[in-house]
């Protein structure tokens, strides 16, 4: 199963299911991963694993859709059955979103549909929340708020910070990212008409 895996950052996720491969509880490859950002630190993890990359500045385009359309242009090359979205921090396109309907999944870290968006970690514990986690799901063209996969819940510690929990929250990050792409890579999970289908029963 081909993946390509979009990021903006640092790459934990995307070091994850790096890892995931090598030990084999990942059948599928990394076909390319692709930044909008060229100094992203996941580039480099990606280079040194002989992972093709690919930088497509955003700032170069005059539209969101013409930086999108490049995108899709770039990333079919590579012929994907996964586009991953790993800390990929711009907003998709319909057009984008479209073309890659039923095979672009994102992680995001908060329990949806509670914190779309940004400082989610933040967001939790000034609510008073008790339980906080990461969720993966089909991107739509709703912000954060297409159909839910799978969650990992963890519980707040009273003494929590920002730090502490996002690191948490990270770990389960980790953990989920390489389980969901196996489903995808033994073909026992996708999107169609009637929701989320695992082994073609709804989600
Ligand atoms: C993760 O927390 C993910 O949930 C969010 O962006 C972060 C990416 O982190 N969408 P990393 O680049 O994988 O370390």
């Amino acid at each position: 199963h081909r993946l390509a895996v979009l990021i903006s950052g640092s790459g934990t996720n995307l070091q994850a299911i790096m890892a995931a491969i090598d030990s084999g509880r990942l059948d599928a490859q990394i076909a390319v991963v692709l930044s909008n950002r060229a100094d992203a630190g996941g580039l480099s993890r990606a280079q040194h694993a002989g992972i093709a990359t690919e930088v497509l500045d955003h700032r170069q385009y005059d539209s969101r859709e013409a930086f999108d359309q490049a995108m899709i242009t770039t990333l079919d090359r590579y012929q994907p059955g996964t586009v991953v979205l790993a800390g990929f921090m711009r907003i998709l396109s319909a057009l984008f979103v479209r073309h890659y309907a039923g095979q672009l999944i994102n992680i995001h870290p908060s329990l949806l549909p509670k914190y779309r968006g940004l400082h989610t970690h933040a967001r939790a514990l000034e609510a008073g929340d008790q339980q906080h986690g990461c969720s993966i799901h089909f991107v739509t063209e709703e912000l954060d708020g297409g159909p839910l996969i799978a969650q990992a819940p963890l519980d707040v510690l009273a003494n929590d910070t920002v730090d502490s929990l996002s690191k948490r929250v990270q770990q389960r990050e980790h953990l989920l990212y390489p389980l969901v792409l196996q489903w995808r890579a033994e073909q026992r999970l996708e999107l169609n008409q009637n929701g989320v289908m695992l082994d073609a029963k709804p989600l």
